[in-house]
C-alpha cells in the first residue's frame, strides 16, 4: 500500500472539497498548488504537514493551558474508550437520521480523537471538516487526514464553510456560535452539542478540591435561548479507574492541578447530548 504524506492527503481532500469559503471575503476557496486562493486572491499556504489556516487575521492566540502535553495526554485517555457510550448514542443518532453521503462540520475538534471514535462506526460515507482555533491540536489531528477527513485551523466563530451546505454539525465539550451554526446547518441537517452533566469526573473534582460542575443549566438555558432542542440523551456511568488512567485523566483536564488529595478507583463518565434540527433551529 502507498503511504501519502500529510500534504498529499490535503490535497486529495481539498480537490474534491466544495465547501470552503474564505474567511474573509466569503468567496470559494480554490486548490491552487500549495495554496487555498479565493478570487480576491486571498491566499492561505498549506504547510509541508499539510495545515492550513483559515482566519481572517494573523494573530491567533496559542492558549497556554491547551498545550502539546494536554492534548497528547487527551489523545491517550480518550483511546481508553471510556466515551464508548457517547460513540454509540451518537451513532444510532447518525445513522437514524441520514441515509446518504453527508457533509459533517466539528466545531473545536481539539487533537479529533473523539470525533475520530465515531467516524470509525459511521456507516454513511462523509466528507469531514475539523477545525480548532490551537495550531498544536491540528497539527496533533492532521495525523487523521485522508481522502475524506481534513483538520484546520479556524476560529467557530467565523467557519470558513459556506451557507446552508452541512448536514451534521458536532461540538463536543467545545464553545459554538449560534449565528454560524444556523448559517451552515441544512434544513434536512442536525446540530449535536455534547456538554457535561452534573457529575461529570466528579471523583476527579474531588480528589482536586474543586466543587462539583455546575454550568450544566446554563448550557441547556442558552441552547434554549437559541434553537430548539428536539431531543436530548443522557449519558450516565461509573466505571473503575486504573492509577495510570487517573493520572491520564488529571493531565488531559484544562482546569486541573496535580495537587491530588487521594487518588479514587472509579470515575463518573455524566454527559448530556442535546439534539437540533435544522428545521426548527
Ligand atoms: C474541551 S476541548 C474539546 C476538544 C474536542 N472536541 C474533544 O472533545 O476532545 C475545547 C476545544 O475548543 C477549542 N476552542 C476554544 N475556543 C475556540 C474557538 N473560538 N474556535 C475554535 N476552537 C476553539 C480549544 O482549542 C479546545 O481544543
Ligand atoms: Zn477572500
Amino acid at each position: 500500500m502507498i503511504m501519502l504524506s500529510k500534504f498529499e492527503y490535503s490535497k486529495n481532500f481539498l480537490r474534491k472539497d466544495d465547501l470552503l469559503i474564505c474567511p474573509i471575503c466569503k468567496e470559494r476557496l480554490i486548490l491552487n498548488d500549495h495554496s487555498l486562493v479565493c478570487k480576491n486572491k486571498h491566499t492561505y499556504d498549506i504547510s509541508k504537514k499539510g495545515i492550513t489556516t483559515l482566519v481572517s487575521h494573523n494573530h491567533i492566540k496559542e492558549s497556554k493551558i491547551y498545550n502539546y502535553e494536554l492534548f497528547l495526554n487527551r489523545r491517550n485517555f480518550i483511546q481508553k474508550l471510556y466515551y464508548k457510550d457517547l460513540y454509540e448514542k451518537i451513532i444510532h443518532i447518525i445513522n437514524h437520521h441520514f441515509d446518504n453521503k453527508i457533509n459533517i462540520v466539528d466545531l473545536g475538534c481539539g487533537e479529533g480523537a473523539h470525533t475520530m471514535n465515531i467516524l470509525e462506526l459511521l456507516k454513511q460515507k462523509y466528507m469531514y471538516y475539523g477545525f480548532d482555533y490551537s495550531r498544536i491540536a491540528i497539527d496533533m489531528a492532521s495525523t487523521y487526514n485522508c481522502d475524506n477527513r481534513f483538520y484546520f485551523v479556524a476560529d467557530v466563530n467565523n467557519v470558513p464553510i459556506k451557507d446552508n451546505s452541512t448536514h451534521l454539525i458536532i461540538d463536543i465539550l467545545s464553545p459554538y456560535n449560534q449565528l454560524e451554526i444556523k448559517r451552515l446547518l441544512k434544513k434536512s441537517g442536525l446540530f449535536i452539542k455534547v456538554a457535561p452533566g452534573k457529575n461529570y469526573l466528579k471523583e476527579m473534582r474531588a480528589a482536586t478540591n474543586i466543587s462539583t460542575y455546575d454550568k450544566d443549566i446554563e448550557v441547556e438555558q442558552n441552547l434554549n435561548k437559541n434553537f430548539k432542542i428536539v431531543k436530548k440523551e443522557h449519558i450516565l456511568k461509573t466505571y473503575p479507574i486504573t492509577s495510570d488512567d487517573f493520572k491520564l485523566l488529571l493531565k488531559m483536564s484544562p482546569m486541573y492541578n496535580d495537587q491530588v488529595i487521594n487518588i479514587p478507583d472509579t470515575i463518573t463518565i455524566d454527559l448530556m447530548i442535546y439534539i437540533m434540527n435544522g428545521e426548527e433551529l
